[in-house]
């Protein structure tokens, strides 16, 4: 997919929802409303692993790239219910989440782990897309920047000096996903500013954490935010395709 940092990057991350079925037929959506946007914004899929193939063959001669929503840092193994780079990219997916928030939380994801999987990421040929973000007690003791810079720095820094280059970056504030508190364009812009002072202002990064139709308008228009990370407004093809359809009102 072309590089562009104008172009906003709509990625879709439909967790542990939908089945095949429903998976095939959203895709199928999707896809057609961005054949129609493909000048204002590139999208991608995240499926759950076992659809990644199905939502490909749905997605042939599409616009729409698919991500994996996670992968294990070796190659191959005795890793029961892993999987690798090389079988996501096999499977057809160029891109994956690494570190989301729910990893970390709920699966116990540590830095070290999350830097892992980002290098096995990139040398399997997969995209990676960094996930980082506070959470609400961060946030309240006014944390948020220093504690995102710690997440990158220590992420990418076994990767050397030009890793970010190589990734996109998600900053998803803890405390907004899947909570309905979307933070203000403002609150997003100022961490979204020190990602791009700390990586590089090449490196695209995205806004996840309850984006609707409604509110991403605005988080498209601000010149920081590059693109939106959408858990649940991305599993309705209406909702969907009105973030899509959104991209051409926010693109200058
Ligand atoms: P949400 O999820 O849009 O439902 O808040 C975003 C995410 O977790 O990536």
């Amino acid at each position: 997919m072309p590089y562009s940092r104008s172009t906003p990057l709509l990625v879709a991350n439909w967790k542990m929802n939908l089945d095949g079925q429903r998976g095939e037929v959203l895709a199928r959506a999707v896809a057609e409303a961005a054949s129609r946007h493909v000048d204002t914004a590139e999208v991608i899929l995240a499926p759950p692993f076992p659809y990644i193939e199905r939502v490909a063959a749905a997605l042939l001669g599409s616009p729409v790239g698919l991500a994996a929503q996670d992968l294990h840092w070796e190659n191959s193994g005795p890793f029961t219910g892993a999987v690798s780079a090389a079988m996501l990219a096999d499977a057809g997916a160029s891109h994956v989440l690494v570190g989301h928030s729910e990893r970390r939380r709920i699966f116990g994801d540590d830095d070290n782990d999350v830097a892992r999987k980002l290098t096995a990421a990139r040398d399997g040929g997969l995209t990676p897309i960094l996930c980082v973000g506070e959470n609400l007690e961060q946030r309240d003791a006014g944390e948020a920047l220093e504690v995102v810079a710690q997440q990158l720095d220590r992420a990418l820094s076994p990767m050397g000096d030009s890793a970010a280059e190589d990734c996109v970056v998600a900053y998803e504030p803890v405390w907004a996903i899947g909570t309905g508190r979307v933070a203000g364009v403002d609150e997003a812009a100022e961490v979204h500013a020190a990602i791009h002072r700390q990586l590089g202002s090449e490196v695209r990064v995205l806004y996840g954490g309850s984006v609707t139709p409604d509110s991403a308008t605005g988080l498209l228009a601000e010149p920081e935010i590059d693109g939106v990370l959408v858990g649940s407004a991305s599993l309705t093809a209406p909702s969907f395709v009105a973030i899509i359809a959104a991209t051409a009102a926010a693109v200058p």
